[in-house]
């Protein structure tokens, strides 16, 4: 993996959100025991959702060992949250299972910086795996439909109030030579998602945001035979006024966009 060029930087940006994030809790199913939270990071989420359900025992992995450190400092008293350090394969080796497994922001950078789809498959199955029968999988990402793909009617109208904004026209022109000629509404939804993280543009510019469609998701959870309980597209509101007041884009422009996928699929 990259090395992150400001760790705190990158650490303050994931933790912002954090109420958004927790939104995840409502899913997380009562009665349920355990909980591996996969790409922990410092633990930001994991620790909170160990404050909310303090009857559960929950466990972070993250292949980043300095994150991980930082996480195990910040557990203090609390005596049902621990975190590793390692990939999510190495767990197979360990008989313990869990009730909920949670992928919270992590399975884009799986997929950039691993074997792309490959990983992704790969992680899920091993967290269907590590999963008790009925257990479920939370996943939280920036997922879109693949059918914003087929979406080029109004995208060049869209796409001038983006490019007629000069301080940004270098990244989306360097957006451009990485993922090709923005030509749909997806991809230009790729772009409203990073052009702002231009402090960081040399590693979030050639990550690939939104690289599992939520209807390929489907199918990985279909071969897996788990059963999707819940999934939502929806946009976080700091995006929107984001954009409104980048763009000024109207509501039904906005209204292409999305931030934030959310699949809950049961084992
Ligand atoms: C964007 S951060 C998300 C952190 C946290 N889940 C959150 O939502 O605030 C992604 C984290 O995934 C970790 N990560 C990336 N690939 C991983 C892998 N294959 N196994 C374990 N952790 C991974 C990174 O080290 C990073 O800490």
């Amino acid at each position: 993996m990259d090395d992150i060029a400001n760790p705190q930087r990158y650490l303050e940006r994931m933790s912002k959100p954090l109420q958004e994030k927790l939104k995840i809790a409502k899913y997380i199913p009562s009665g349920a025991n355990s909980l591996l939270d996969v790409g922990c990071a410092d633990g930001t989420v994991t620790l909170a959702l160990a404050d909310m359900f303090p009857e559960m025992k929950f466990v972070g992995i993250d292949l980043n060992a300095d994150f991980v450190n930082m996480a195990r400092e910040r557990i203090g008293e609390r005596k049902n949250v621990s975190f590793e350090h390692g990939y999510l394969r190495e767990r197979l080796s360990n008989p313990e299972k869990f009730d909920v497994v949670l992928f919270c922001s992590v399975l884009h950078e799986f997929y950039s910086y691993g074997e792309g789809i490959s990983t992704i498959v790969k992680a899920l199955s091993d967290a269907h795996e590590i999963l008790n029968k009925g257990g479920v999988l939370i996943l939280r990402d920036m997922i879109l439909y693949d059918y914003a793909d087929r979406s080029e009617l109004w995208v060049e109208e869209i796409k001038r109030k983006v490019t007629t904004k000069e301080e940004i026209r270098h990244l989306l022109v360097d957006f451009e030579t990485i993922f090709g000629p923005i030509k749909t509404i997806k991809q230009l939804n790729h772009f409203l998602l990073k052009y702002m993280y231009e402090d960081n543009w040399e590693r979030e510019g050639k990550e690939n945001y939104v690289p599992v469609s939520f209807e390929q998701y489907d199918q990985i959870f279909k071969l897996l035979g788990m059963q999707v309980l819940f999934q939502r597209s929806s946009t976080i509101p700091y995006l929107k006024e984001k954009w409104t007041s980048d763009f000024g884009f109207s509501e039904a422009e906005l209204e292409s966009f999305r931030s934030t996928g959310i699949i809950v699929a049961r084992k």
